[in-house]
């Protein structure tokens, strides 16, 4: 959602600002611009519509200079034209500014503006601060310093003047940015997969910094002009792994890397000589450990599944009581938190603002917070006490692949650990620890199911407007999954339900040929679930099954089966998810749409 890069150095600007907006397209964007500062002015770009037609522009009218900024815009104020695209700038031409976030004092801002003569040419908040500025005295960095305390609302900001060419300023409150120090040049972007084919080297700007971006430095200041020093991380993720590298899409790509994924994850919880984890009660001192009763899980999207998923590994292991929460359900629900609960925000991103606002309301109200987060430096990274990193790498594709099977992982991990700290391992833990490492090896397996198989399963899903996803149990959650990616990619409308509930509604909508995808349990639901299908065959309806094994059992129910490798139950769930994945992805590119930034969709989303 909305992507920021801008660059003070010594090569021509414009290529450095679309590779860095090419690498921000899958965040999610419906207009992009940039500014360059040429020749004592301010020039600005903009075009609605993919980059692409910013790249055109650019060729029509070229821009030359070594400092600049760029953007892709997810309309929130005003729909995505070009006049509502960034960069915005001030009455004068002077200040070029783009912005991700909202402005919540934007009516009142945009009254007063206009009431004292300034006339508005977009409907955006972020034109909002361009003109405040523009209209402030001094230094940009005085400006901004100026214009501070009138933005209410969540903001992370860069900003160019004409008459200071060799000077970005950025400053944030809410969404994130992160400079890249580079060799003779920095950066500053709103994610670090801009920046990472430039440097690796960076440094992470806290809500409230000012950063006062050169080529030959980077000064951090504080609201009140006070000096700031923030760490030089250097990130360990490499440029190659946010490439293509010879798939069509990203998110065919992240499906694969998915057994390497988990066994980086695996590696770096397990303690392999002990067979257990190595998590130490995630951190929690022995008192706060004695006092915890409960869990609460919160996030949003495919997070909420894994944490769906999560409660039963919990549950199981360590005998906790587990309540999962949509973020934003939770924000504004009054949850009963108190110092016996742990929450816990799981989030690809780390910035995602509904969980972000979770996680700060369950730390204001005393309970202990941890995070399952995949990136490093993130606002939950920086938020949590407790925290659990993914190993997924940069994940690209808008469809959560890798980093929601590095989730699950995470989150038995986390549960094997809560119960050792409490007293409660026995020989399960070694047994699950054993399956944990061998879960990369099924994964491979489960990728390995002939393409061919899938073909009849994506004619199905591609010519129905409808589908149902049937779960049972721990799988149900992965039913709600397979729904899931089927329609952010192919647009189709998919409905993930628990199989007994079908009964209860949902039967009305099957016909002949109607897909229901069933995600088949082993154990005692096996049975029950076999007894759901039925129904669905009586219907006339047609049945994709997922399960364990062979599936010889399933032949008189399903019209298609994809068979994954038998794992402990608890760790079914990742490798079940796998055919399901595969299934959406084929759907899409059946389809012939676009898999990897679909319509609507941001990454990351940075707004509630
Ligand atoms: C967006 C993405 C989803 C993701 C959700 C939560 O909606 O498109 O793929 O699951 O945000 O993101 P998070 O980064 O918090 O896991």
């Amino acid at each position: 959602m909305c992507g920021i890069i801008g660059y003070v150095g010594g090569d021509e600007v414009v290529p450095v600002l679309l590779d860095g907006l090419r690498r921000l397209e899958y965040r999610g964007y419906d207009s992009a611009g940039m500014a360059v500062l040429e020749g004592g002015a301010v020039r600005v770009l903009r075009a609605a519509g993919k980059l692409a037609n910013l790249e055109q522009r650019a060729y029509q009218e070229p821009l030359h200079g070594t400092v600049g900024l760029g953007h892709t815009r997810w309309a929130t104020h005003g729909a995505p034209t070009e006049a509502n695209a960034h960069p915005q700038t001030d009455a004068a031409g002077s200040v070029a500014v783009v912005h991700n976030g909202i402005l919540e004092n934007y009516a009142a801002l945009r009254a007063e503006l206009a009431a004292a003569g300034c006339r508005l040419r977009s409907d955006t908040d972020t034109e909002l601060i361009a003109q405040l500025l523009g209209a402030a005295a001094g230094s940009l960095l005085e400006r901004v310093l100026a214009t501070l305390p009138r933005l209410v609302g969540q903001y992370a900001v860069v900003a160019v003047r004409r008459e200071e060419p060799d000077t970005v300023v950025a400053f944030r409150n809410g969404p994130p940015l992160v400079v890249g120090l580079g060799d003779g040049e920095n950066l500053v972007a709103s994610d670090v997969t801009a920046l990472l084919h430039r440097t690796r080297r960076v440094l992470f700007l806290e809500n409230g910094d000012v950063a006062v971006v050169r080529r030959d430095g980077v000064r951090v200041v504080r609201g009140d002009g006070s000096a700031a020093a923030r760490p030089v991380e250097v990130l360990d993720w490499d440029a190659a792994r946010a490439e293509k590298g010879g798939y069509r899409h990203f998110m065919l790509k992240e499906i694969h890397e998915q057994p390497d994924a988990i066994r980086n994850t695996v590696l770096a919880y397990l303690d392999t000589a002990r067979h257990g984890v190595n998590l130490e009660g995630l951190g929690l001192a022995p008192d706060e450990l004695a006092r915890l009763r409960r869990l609460h899980l919160v996030a949003c999207g495919t997070s909420w599944h894994a944490a769906l998923v999560g409660k039963f590994m919990i549950e199981e292991l360590t005998g906790l009581p587990v309540e999962v929460d949509y973020a934003s359900e939770y924000r504004y629900r009054r949850p009963l938190i108190g110092d016996d609960l742990l929450v816990v925000g799981i989030t690809q991103s780390g910035e995602t603002a509904d969980t972000l606002a979770a996680m700060e309301l369950a730390r204001d109200g005393g309970a202990q917070l941890a995070t399952i987060c995949n990136s490093r430096g993130s606002s939950a990274w920086r938020l949590a006490r407790s925290r659990l990193l993914t190993q997924a790498g940069p994940e690209i594709g808008v469809a959560s692949t890798k980093a929601f099977t590095t989730q699950l992982v995470a989150l038995l991990s986390m549960a094997l650990g809560l119960r050792e700290a409490l007293g409660r391992a026995d020989h399960r833990d070694a047994e699950l620890v054993a399956e944990l490492q061998r879960l990369p090896l099924a994964l491979e397996q489960a990728l390995a199911i002939d393409p061919a198989r899938y073909e009849l399963g994506c004619e199905l899903l591609s010519g129905s407007a409808d589908s149902l996803y049937l779960g049972r149990g721990i799988l149900y959650p992965i039913a709600l999954e397979g729904a899931l990616k089927l329609k952010e990619i192919s647009y189709l409308h998919a409905e993930g339900y628990p199989a007994g509930e079908m009964k209860h509604g949902p039967i009305a909508l099957l016909q002949e040929g109607f897909p229901v995808v069933a995600v088949v349990p082993d154990g005692p639901s096996r049975d029950k679930l076999l007894g759901n299908l039925m129904e669905v065959r009586a219907r006339g309806a047609a049945v994709l099954a997922v399960t364990a094994g062979d599936g010889a059992d399933l032949a008189h129910v399903a019209d298609l089966v994809l068979p994954v490798p038998r794992v402990d139950p608890l760790l079914q769930p990742v490798v079940a998810v796998l055919p399901l994945q595969l299934l959406a992805y084929q759907v899409a590119v059946a389809l012939g749409l676009d898999v990897d930034q679909p319509r609507n969709l941001a990454k990351s989303v940075t707004v509630e």
